[in-house]
């Protein structure tokens, strides 16, 4: 359906696509692997219409073709789930499905509605066309956006991440999707850092490394060949075969609590619970349970409206955010781009944020720069972030390196408490690990950690005690000890029950 050929883009400092072929055929899901930075963003933004490659030919149905703009590539059957969220957040779902598509302008919106509900009902997702978009989970967005290309006819559908919000149902269903779609000689391309469902669902797998083609593997080889020897082939191309290794400090002596939760009310139900220094507090549940806010009423972005939070002995339940901040208590927002940083901003000034006005950065109300680019170095040194330079925007880098510029800003000085909010959403196997080992080290040096994610699998890496959230309640807290997955399954089922 689509042919690329020697497609090269270069951006200042970086060679992002380094004359790349590939080819995306009627009938395959073709998953695109690769790290942080390798550039699997930036060649499927050339098949969106985003971005104009420097070299290389893109053929459609063996045409040679420009695509101009994302609206070109919808003429030509392409529709984009992005990584990030194009959703206008302050209009609602059915408003959302009717932008940027003049046809639509015809129809009714009740009818934009009703196709919306029967997709949904079709996968088994309850999402209300007329909600704001910008009230749902970043999970709900991600269907919504999915959706939305299904909706305006696409036959080659491209997903940038698109499964990392989703639960582990919500993959599998998605999958189930993507493959019907094959099925019906449509085309998916989806880029992805769970290798699990690159072999689960790929037909075809193509590996990027630092900008070029490094490996693709076949649908007859996936079929055919044993999934431990293709698992090794994809993480040595992926990594020049550096090993993950296991990630956790573990053994540290628990402290007295740091953070105590007394009867807070978070989405009409209250929870209450405490966070010792070196401990790292789980809390799993299927997304959109109320974890966000709970994670937004502790960093304090919202007023209390009942109960009560002790950081060490002190009450800070009417601190605002900043406040709370300079106490040691720090949140990682799951929203990177959104609330995270600031895009247009260097990454320098991103990694001192919060910190705006404040000595050392800033003295007598005066910028402190050559201060606050030895900071970013520093950081961005540490933290292993890919960028040109402490000067490049922030939004220009690989959405992995935005994630860790977040981390590294709320890991430092003077952090006692630290809420992450899905902390690897979006890194490779590698840097989900360091994150990992960060983590836990951060806990080893006496940190209480409230570690919020619907990915079970890394809170039974990192965890010591686990709480699980239902409908903002907490329904049960358990040790991370050998049967914890399966009570947690039980306490799950439960509920939903
Ligand atoms: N608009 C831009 N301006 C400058 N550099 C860019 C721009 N877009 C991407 N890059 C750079 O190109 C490289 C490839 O980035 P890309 O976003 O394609 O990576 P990726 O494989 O999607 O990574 P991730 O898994 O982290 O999302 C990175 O070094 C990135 O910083
Ligand atoms: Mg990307």
């Amino acid at each position: 359906m689509i042919v690329l050929r020697g497609i090269t883009k270069r951006f200042p400092g970086v060679v992002a696509n380094d004359h790349v072929d590939l080819d995306i055929r009627a009938g395959e899901v073709h998953v695109l692997l690769g790290e942080n930075g390798a550039g699997k963003s930036t060649l499927i933004g050339m098949l969106s219409g985003l971005i104009q490659p420097d070299e290389g030919e893109i053929r459609v149905g063996d045409v040679p073709v420009r695509i101009s703009s994302p609206k070109r590539a919808l003429q030509l059957g392409i529709g984009t789930v992005f990584q990030h969220s194009m959703l206008v957040p302050t209009l609602t779902v059915a408003e959302n499905l009717s932008l940027g598509a003049p046809w639509w302008k015809l129809q009714a919106a009740g009818e934009i509605a009703r196709r919306f509900e029967a997709l949904c009902t079709d996968f088994g997702v309850r999402i209300d066309p007329n909600a704001v978009t910008g009230e749902l989970s970043l999970g709900e967005r991600q269907q919504v956006e999915i959706f939305r290309a299904l909706l305006r006819g696409s036959r080659i559908l491209v997903l940038d991440e698109a499964t990392s919000m989703l639960t582990p149902q919500g993959v599998a269903e998605l999958g189930g999707l993507m493959q019907g779609l094959a099925r019906r000689s449509m085309a998916v391309v989806l880029i992805t850092h769970k290798l699990r469902e690159a072999f689960e669902f790929g037909d075809r797998i193509t590996v990027l490394r630092q900008g070029l083609k490094v490996a693709e593997l076949g649908p007859e080889r996936l079929r055919d060949e044993d999934e431990h020897t293709l698992h090794g082939e994809v993480v040595h191309a992926m990594f020049g075969g550096i090993g993950g290794g296991m990630a956790t400090v573990r053994g540290v002596v628990k402290g007295p609590p740091v953070l105590v939760v007394r009867g807070l009310v978070v989405e009409g139900a209250t929870v209450s619970f405490e966070v010792a220094a070196g401990e790292i507090l789980g809390v799993a549940g299927i997304d959109g349970n109320g974890q966000k806010q709970l994670a937004e009423v502790l960093a304090g972005q919202h007023r209390v409206a009942g109960g009560e939070i002790l950081l060490g002995e002190r009450s800070i339940t009417g601190l605002d955010v900043g406040s709370r901040r300079r106490l040691g208590l720090r949140y990682v927002t799951d929203d990177r781009l959104g609330e995270g940083t600031v895009g247009s901003f260097p990454v320098s000034t991103n990694l001192v944020l919060k910190e705006i006005g404040r000595r050392p950065f800033w003295k007598w109300g005066i910028e402190r720069s050559a201060e606050i680019r030895r900071h970013a170095r520093d950081l961005i040194a540490r933290f292993d972030v890919r960028t040109p330079g402490p000067d490049t925007p922030v939004g220009r880098l690989s959405g992995g390196n935005i994630q860790k510029v977040v981390l590294a800003r709320e890991l430092f000085g003077g952090a006692r408490v630290v809420i992450h909010n899905k902390p690897t959403h979006g890194l490779d196997v590698l840097n989900t690990t360091s994150a990992w080992r960060r983590i836990g080290e951060a806990a080893a040096a006496g940190m209480a950690t409230i570690l919020i994610s619907t990915d079970l699998d890394e809170i039974l890496e990192l965890a010591d005690r686990i709480a699980v959230m239902s409908r903002g309640r907490i329904v049960g807290i358990v040790a991370n000890d050998g049967d914890a997955r399966s009570r947690i399954g039980e306490m799950m089922a439960e509920v939903a029950a």
